[in-house]
């Protein structure tokens, strides 16, 4: 038996797991990241068949679009839906590789099908990053958009989002201590305006994002 057989498989993967199970399973899920199945139904139908033979070889169901390593660790990151590990690019592109899922606001998916063009470096992109009600009033939240870290901040009932890396010797905002729309360092105190990065030191801003609320979540507007 290999490595990937003795991996404990999720109870919704068993034996006898179906299309619509997969379907039942992923679609609240990609929701909740701003996606949902192509409206292409054949297609899906297609690709859910695929996931659910390499399910039956494997025990999980990988991308039928990508190269599995047999480094479980690795191949995590090709578990469908893997939205969450690829958030930015797919925004961009607003489909998954395959185009599985398109972003909620696609209305034919099937014009994406095919479409393999990369997204264009320093294009902009919105991403939701957390849920509305996981940021209380007079709270930061640290989250990872991409490779980028930025720190969310709520000051009554207004959202706010920096970099968060501090200027001075990398310190993570979020971790600091936030006074009306300042957030304070948590390493050595510098003050920073999370409505737009700036700070009292010279040459030390630090780049801020919109942030928008939509259906109960924070959405960030980053660059890739
Ligand atoms: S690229 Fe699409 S089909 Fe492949 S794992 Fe990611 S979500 Fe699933
Ligand atoms: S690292 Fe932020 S103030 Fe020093």
């Amino acid at each position: 038996m290999s490595a990937d057989h003795a991996r404990p498989r999720r109870r919704l993967f068993a034996e006898g797991t179906t299309i619509e199970d997969l379907k039942t399973y992923m679609a609240p899920f990609a929701a909740t990241l701003g996606y949902k199945l192509n409206t292409e139904s054949e297609f899906v139908d297609e690709v859910l068949a695929s996931e659910l033979e390499i399910l039956a070889d494997t025990g999980d169901v990988y991308c039928p679009c990508r190269v599995r390593t047999g480094d479980p660790k690795e191949d995590a990151m090709i578990v469908c839906p893997c939205i969450p590990f690829h958030m930015v690019q797919f925004a961009a592109i607003r489909k998954c590789w395959c185009g599985l899922f398109i972003r909620y606001d696609v209305e034919d998916g099937g014009e994406l099908l095919g479409v393999i063009d990369e997204p264009e470096l320093g294009a902009q992109v919105e991403v939701p990053v957390c849920r509305v009600n996981d940021l209380a009033p007079g709270q930061t939240k640290h989250v990872k958009a991409g490779k980028t870290d930025y720190a969310l901040a709520r000051v009554g009932d207004e959202f706010y989002a920096i970099s968060n890396v501090c200027v001075h010797a990398f310190g993570p905002l979020a971790d600091g201590v936030l006074e009306g729309h300042e957030l304070a360092c948590p390493w050595h105190g510098w003050r920073y305006d999370v409505r737009d990065g700036t700070t009292n030191h010279p040459d030390a801003d630090v780049a801020a994002y919109p942030v928008t609320v939509r259906h109960g979540y924070l959405w960030l507007t980053c660059a890739l």
